[in-house]
């Protein structure tokens, strides 16, 4: 195997920088991936693609970037417990330091670590390139009814929007507003349809993005985000507005009007990141004994579960990727993603470039 790999970085002023990266070696407890997939989130356009916006845990380091990763062990380091060669894995995106009471709940995401906390792809090399280094115990085998390209987007996407319907809770007695189409959007709805929602309404700015919910058939009703929306969504349920919604915009409007089209003892998950929002507690909150959670990314326990879950309800995340890039493209994906005008986008290496979206 050559010593060199191609590896895509993001500078911060819309630009992607392909250049040639040393292929890492293992250490105890680490594997080297040869890449399949690597999908494309919102986060990563938001915080670091256009500018270097991100603080804190959303702080891009300039590594390789991509944190939603899936690919093959090529080599597996000494002291590797579970995992060897020739295995398929997801990578949870976020290595914590393992010790700290939220990496024990399974939450890497929020260790509190400043030492050891290092999210894949913002400040450790991710997965926009051939190969990836990660530790053992950030892996999620991938099971064989899923292709790589599914599992990509179980790291950050699937697993985001999984964690924020486990937290409102999800069944067939819930009109749902998803505010928001874009991948995690989709994914929620795909989701809360296999748990049985009664009625999936959708909303976004983007006419690509409410096509894309429509052909799928992910929403009853799509609604262009609008002034009209809180009193169009009251019409639609009779007057008393949906039981759960899910904001995946992190846009003001649409996050007022997920909490005040929702209705009494209703439930709503704000997803979608950065931004603000003004909400008069009293009316929009306190007197319909409303509750708004807010949810990031999930554990590593719960996106093991989604997983099983995914292969149990033949459901399949690559079903959202409208496209599929080689790495030397992947200038053109970022770009894409960033106009809004396609489903999730995904940087794919060997069989799985040449795979039909099912
Ligand atoms: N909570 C978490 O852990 C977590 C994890 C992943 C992503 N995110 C965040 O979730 C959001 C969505 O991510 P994504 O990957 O789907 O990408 P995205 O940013 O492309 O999706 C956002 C969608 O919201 C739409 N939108 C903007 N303004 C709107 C409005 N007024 N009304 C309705 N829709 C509107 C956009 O057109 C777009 O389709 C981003 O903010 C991302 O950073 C959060
Ligand atoms: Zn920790
Ligand atoms: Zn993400």
């Amino acid at each position: 195997m050559a010593n060199i790999m191609n590896a895509a970085y993001l500078p911060g002023n819309s630009r992607v920088d392909l250049r040639e990266a040393p292929i890492p070696e293992v250490g105890y407890g680490e594997v080297l991936l040869r890449m399949k997939a690597s999908t494309i989130c919102g986060s990563d356009i938001r915080c670091i693609y256009h500018e270097h916006l991100g603080k804190g845990p959303e702080g891009y380091q300039g590594y390789i970037a991509g944190h939603e990763p899936a690919g093959q062990i090529v080599r597996a380091g000494p002291g590797c417990r579970r995992f060897r060669e020739g295995d398929r894995v997801v990578v949870y995106h976020i290595s914590g330091c393992g010790l700290c009471n939220d990496c024990r709940r399974g939450y890497m995401i929020s260790c509190t670590s400043a030492k050891y906390r290092r999210a894949y792809g913002w400040q450790r090399d991710g997965g926009m390139a051939e190969y990836l280094l990660a530790e053992e115990k950030d892996l999620i085998a991938l099971p064989n009814g899923l292709s790589y390209a599914d599992g990509a987007q179980v790291a950050c996407g699937f697993g985001t929007a999984y964690e924020g319907i486990e937290k409102i809770g999800i069944s067939g007695n819930h009109d749902v507003l998803i505010t928001g189409l874009g991948p995690l959007g989709l994914a929620a709805a795909m989701l809360c349809r296999k748990l049985g929602a009664r009625r999936i309404i959708g909303m976004d700015v983007v006419p690509e993005r409410l096509a894309i919910a429509q052909q799928l058939a992910l929403c009853d009703v799509v609604l262009p985000g609008g002034a009209e929306n809180v009193t169009q969504i009251l019409d639609l349920t009779s007057g008393y507005g949906v039981e759960r919604a899910v904001d995946c915009s992190g846009n003001e409007n649409a996050r007022k009007t997920a909490v005040r089209a929702t209705r009494k003892w209703g439930r709503i998950v704000f997803l979608g990141e950065g931004g603000r929002v003004e909400l008069n507690p009293s009316p929009d909150i306190i007197h319909d004994q409303k509750a708004i959670y807010g949810s990031w990314v999930t554990s590593i326990w719960l996106m093991e579960e989604l997983v099983e879950r995914l292969v149990r309800w033949d459901l399949r995340p690559s079903r959202l990727i409208t496209h599929r890039v080689p790495l030397e493209n992947a200038g053109f994906a970022y770009d894409l993603m960033s106009s809004g005008r396609c489903g999730k986008v995904a940087v794919c290496f060997d069989e799985e470039l040449s795979q039909p979206s099912p």
